[in-house]
Parts: C-alpha cells; structure tokens; sequence
C-alpha cells in the first residue's frame, strides 16, 4: 500500500522521493520545452485550505492543477466554517468527498495531521510549524539541476545559515535521506538541537535525520563557528525570525544575528568559489541575505528554486493522485450501468 499522504518526507523512501524529481523535471521539459501539458488530472479538483498567507505555494499548486488538467479551489482563513464551529475531523471528512485531493497550510503541525487522518483522498502539507515539505522537494530539485561539475547529490555539502526554521528542519530531513553534509550554522538557543521552532518538543528531529544518516551515509554538524561553512556547494538562509512565533522573551533576532550570520559575499567566497546560494523566499534583503548575493546570476538559486516550486508540486500531485487512484480499483461494470441509467434519464428528457 501506498503512503496516502504528502506530511512528511521521511515517509518516503530516498528512491521514491528521486521518482519524484525524475518525474518533476519529465514534466518540466515537456512544458517548457515543447509547450506539450500531460494532462494527466484531467477534471479532477484539488481543495486547498491556507491558514497563512502565501505567494509561492498557491500560486505552484493552482497552476500545477491547471497545467496537469485539472482544477483547484482556494480557501483561505474565514472562507470555510473551519475555524469557526465545524471542528477539523469534521471539515476533512467532507472536504474529503468533495474534492479529490486537499492542500493544507496550517498553523500548527497536528492540523495537517489531523486533516490527513480523516480524509478519505490524499492530503499534501503546504508548510506547518514543524516542516514544510514541498519546499524541500523543489530544493531537492534545484540541487540536483545544479550540481557541481562532477559531484552526485550524495556528495554535496548543504550549510543552511541561521534561525532553525521549518525550512531549516525539512532541509536537514531531505539532506539526511540523500546521503548529503548537512550543516547548521546558527546561535545557540537558535540550532536546529535546540528542536527548531517546533511547538511540539515530542518530537525528536535530530533522531529522526541521524537515522536517515544511519541508512544513506550522511552527516549533520551543527556549530556557531563559521568554519563548518567551508566548503559548502550550496549555501541557503531564511528569514530571521520564522513565519509564525513572536520574538521571545523581548530578544531582537538582530541583536542575535548580525552581522555573523547574515550571507554576504564574503561567506560565500568562505564557503567555496563556486558555491550557490538558495533561499525559500520571502527574504527580506539587508537581513539574512545581501542584495549582492541575492542578485548574483552565477551564485544565486533563489529565482529557479521558486520556479522549481511549480515544477514539484506538479509530480507531488500526480504521484499522490494517481497512485491513490489506481489502489482504489475503478469498478468499471458500475460506471457503465451508471451510464446507461444516466443516458436514459437525458433521453428522456431530450437531451
Ligand atoms: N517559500 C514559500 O513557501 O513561499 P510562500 O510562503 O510565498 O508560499
């Protein structure tokens, strides 16, 4: 049986999650290359409910649908009784027989879970608290588009720089699956052992990535000394004071992190000549990142990992839908009485 349910990658395998890549990039070239759309979710509908705002991820998952034949709907926050008195077990049961795949961006991790537990058509977490998982594929992508001349993903070196975000944790979840350095460099009280911003401190995420390792031969390092930097291919940073928890405790994320772990030019020079750098976007420029850095043709990623959301999003959907669909067997005897009842009825009345 198929994983039903896009909630984290480390419910998949490292071959699973590179089908989805080989997939995504087949895609890609078909589109972009030859204008050829596989319309392989023709009429089916994907529900994506967004409790937070978003740019990247809307926008990837309504053209991937579009693209791919089919259609999505958005809900955002106050648009459906969710939040209001229907509970969450109840909203995913019926979203669940009204469209044929959900997206869910939700504030707190146990939402999505929840969502996905009681829905009966797959769910595909658009970022929570704990992890945000499409990102990382479209990362995982970019990285693969882009490696340095000669070397496998397994042999790249990732130094994420900063705040341990959600994005920092799912970074260190796929690097760990792939075989890959991973580094994080950032303050203590701020290092992804500290359990990053996870609410939910139950959670063992340094477990979970050493027993990826354990499989694909992996490292993690996590240091406030820029050394660990060195020797980084790519080099990826995010905002400075995650999407969703207030600064704490009155500490200024500026007092905390500049200038030492801002990505200049300088650190990408330290990190090695040809080092690229990514970003998940939103930056805001000036803080974790330099416009020197960002607007760098030959150094920056940031732009074609943004592409790369949509080219992702696009496989993520197909694998899920299509697998999902093939395990529940269409009763094709049914659909043809089915039919025959219909036709007589439009007979009927002339049509
Ligand atoms: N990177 C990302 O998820 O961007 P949005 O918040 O704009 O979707």
């Amino acid at each position: 049986m198929a994983v039903k349910d896009y909630i984290d990658t480390n419910d998949f395998t490292k071959e699973e999650l590179l089908d989805m890549i080989e997939l995504a990039q087949s895609m890609k070239a078909m589109i972009k290359e030859g204008g050829r759309y596989p319309l392989i979710l023709k009429d089916r509908t994907l529900g994506m409910i967004f409790q937070q705002v978003s740019t990247r991820t809307r926008i990837s998952f309504e053209t991937a649908m579009t693209d791919l034949g089919g259609h999505a709907q958005f809900f955002g926050p106050g648009t459906i009784q969710l939040g209001g008195h229907e509970t969450l077990e109840d909203t995913a049961r019926v979203m669940g027989s009204l469209v044929d795949i959900l997206m869910a961006r939700v504030n707190r991790h146990p939402d999505v879970v929840g969502l996905a537990k009681n829905s009966a058509v797959p769910v595909i977490n658009g970022m929570s608290d704990f992890n945000h998982p499409t990102q990382e594929l479209g990362d995982l992508m970019t990285m693969i588009e882009n490696l340095p001349e000669g070397k496998k993903i397994e042999d790249c070196k990732l130094a994420f720089v900063g705040d341990a975000t959600q994005v920092c944790v799912s970074l260190m979840f796929i690097a760990s699956k792939m075989g890959m350095d991973f580094v994080h460099f950032g303050p203590e009280g701020h290092q992804v052992t500290d359990g990053g911003l996870v609410v939910d401190k139950t959670v063992d995420i340094m477990a979970v990535a050493e027993e990826n390792c354990k499989v694909s031969g992996g490292t993690i390092t996590v240091s406030d000394d820029v050394e660990c930097v060195k020797g980084a291919d790519f080099v990826y940073t995010d905002v400075w004071y995650g999407l969703y928890d207030a600064e704490e405790g009155g500490e200024s994320y500026m007092d905390v992190f500049y200038p030492k772990y801002q990505v200049t030019m300088d650190m990408m020079d330290f990190a090695g000549p040809g080092s690229k750098f990514m970003h998940c976007l939103p930056a805001t420029r000036g803080e974790e990142v330099v416009d020197e850095v960002m607007d760098d043709p030959e150094r920056s990623l940031c732009w074609v990992e943004a592409e790369n959301r949509k080219h992702s999003i696009r496989a993520i959907l197909a694998y899920l839908l299509l697998q999902h669909e093939a395990e529940r067997k269409a009763d094709e005897a049914a659909a043809d009485e089915a039919e025959a009842r219909m036709s007589a009825v439009l007979a009927r009345i002339g049509k």
